[in-house]
């Protein structure tokens, strides 16, 4: 019986999730791993962590399933994206620690870059704006603080890579330094019209090409696993940076359709097709996924804090002691008191790109408790994703649904997804499957080894576990939605 084994390395853990020749999930393993904060604004990883939590979820997993490694026809990999790795080309031994995708250092960097006029080539090249989120100001920053580390570079000593490319090559035993279009149009470094890394960007950060990886579909044979790894040579066959594995994962395959996933922050994404969009409401443009050299755009708007700030209602504020007491709290909110949590903990990001200001509460009253706060949480990440919605609507003139699909931890929460459905004014479907970055990657490996059904056939099984309809009047809507947005005017005003 064939297997397809998805591994999903993300910022806070590691799994391996086997899935049989039905798509359905058999086994799951899961590591998380430390974070090190060494100066306030870094965020960093230990290269060695990602590799071994990988590896044993890997190896839990395939023992959990009690199933023999040759049934294992194929691995699809999807990860963090952005977060930026340097490491050894003969050892694998990394440069230091991986600079991951919330560190703000290279903030000031960029903002010289931007002063200097360079925002627009930027933009108009990769889709994304001149932000520290992306790898580009990363690497450069490990380049110019490493000693000899660009003369290595230059004479391919040392290698760069995304997470993805990373465990390929030592997945690979260093056969394969490889990545997918949707991780290379994360760098800043890729031309995402042209499909190639960059000149005239590489020349502005001072990045040697010889160090990056070859960019690949996001099906196709990516490498081979070390035979010793899990007892013979698995090939890697699909490879797609979290969010667009999520895309994929939901069928959102036609142009106009639209999915958030809610994790530590929450990742909208809309299909735009083979049109390349640009935005004009400070969303990024990025490819969804890329098949036979042909990739497919996306508007995305990416916010920081979602299903964190349910954590700092646990961990900060103490409220909860389980993620999953905070929906009964909400529900038992005076529903008189309009209290608006601005949850800006690192800044806001799209459409507001505002790194400096930090988080507010609003409309606090004497009779403001936990229960009050706990619904204003939840509620900030229905009103941040209205605040993405609208800025695709304004950007995108193609025809397409209205029904955003929803998945990630916070989408369990029914109290939530209702919520969003009233703000956004919009049918909310949650499928039945919530594992779908997982199931994105091991539908593109599982595709291209011909385990699994093509595209059409995959997008109709996509099954429907519950619809959220709108429940409340226009008026009500936006008078709530007008107060969010003055609440989150007067936080960035305070800054
Ligand atoms: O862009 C960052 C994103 O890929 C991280 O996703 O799920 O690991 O928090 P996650």
């Amino acid at each position: 019986m064939p297997h397809i084994l998805s591994i999903d390395q993300g910022t806070t853990s590691s799994r391996a999730i086997l899935f049989d020749a039905r798509m359905r999930i058999v086994a799951t393993a899961q590591e998380e791993f430390t974070q090190h904060y060494p100066a306030s604004g870094w965020v960093e990883h230990d290269a060695s962590d990602l590799w071994s939590t990988t590896a044993g979820t890997c190896r839990e997993v395939i023992e959990r399933a009690g199933i023999p490694a040759s049934d294992i026809v194929a691995i699809g990999i999807t990860n963090q994206r952005e977060t930026t790795l340097v490491w050894d080309a003969k050892t694998g031994q990394p440069i230091g620690r991986a600079i991951v995708w919330q560190d703000r250092r290279t903030a000031a960097l960029c903002q010289e870059l931007r002063d200097a006029g360079h925002a627009d080539m930027v933009t108009e090249k990769t889709g994304l704006l001149l932000d520290p989120y992306f790898s580009a100001t990363k690497l450069k920053w490990i380049l110019d603080n490493t000693d000899g580390a660009r003369e290595r570079a230059r004479r391919g000593e040392i290698l760069f890579g995304t997470v993805d490319s990373f465990l390929i090559w030592k997945l690979t035993g260093g056969a394969a330094h490889v990545t997918d279009a949707t991780n290379a149009a994360r760098t800043m470094l890729y031309n995402i019209s042209e499909g190639r890394w960059d000149d005239d960007i590489l020349k502005l950060f001072d990045i040697p090409a010889e160090m990056l990886p070859e960019v690949r579909d996001c099906t196709g044979e990516f490498g081979r696993t070390r035979a010793d790894l899990f007892g013979r040579e698995i090939p890697i066959l699909g490879v797609a940076g979290d969010q667009q594995a999520a895309t994929v994962g939901q069928a959102c395959f036609k142009p106009g359709m639209f999915k958030s996933t809610y994790g530590t922050g929450c990742f909208a994404l809309l299909n735009t097709g083979e049109t390349r969009v640009a935005s004009r409401n400070r969303l990024l443009t990025t490819i969804a996924y890329q098949f036979d050299g042909k990739p497919t755009y996306a508007l995305e708007g990416s916010i920081f804090i979602a299903g964190a700030v349910v954590q700092w209602l646990r961990d900060g504020l103490k409220i909860i002691r389980e993620a999953k007491e905070t929906q009964p709290l909400a529900e038992a909110a005076d529903p008189g008191q309009g209290v608006i949590l601005v949850p800006a903990f690192t800044g806001l990001g799209a459409p507001y790109w505002n790194a400096e200001c930090r988080g507010a509460v609003f409309g606090l009253t004497r009779n403001s408790g936990p229960a009050e706060l706990a619904r204003a949480a939840l509620e900030s990440v229905g009103f941040q994703t209205r605040d993405l919605l609208e800025a695709m609507k304004a950007d995108w003139e193609g025809n397409g649904g209205n029904v955003l699909r929803v998945d990630g931890g916070m989408s369990v929460s029914d109290w939530a997804m209702q919520f969003l459905s009233d703000i956004i004014g919009s049918p909310v479907d949650r499928p039945e499957v919530l594992e779908t970055t997982a199931l994105g990657a091991a539908w593109l490996a599982g595709v291209t080894a011909g385990v699994y059904p093509e595209q059409e056939e995959f997008a109709r099984g996509w099954a429907l576990e519950h619809r959220f309809e709108p429940s409340i009047d226009e008026a009500t809507r936006a008078a709530k939605y007008a107060a969010w947005k003055r609440a989150v005017a007067a936080t960035m005003a305070a800054a």
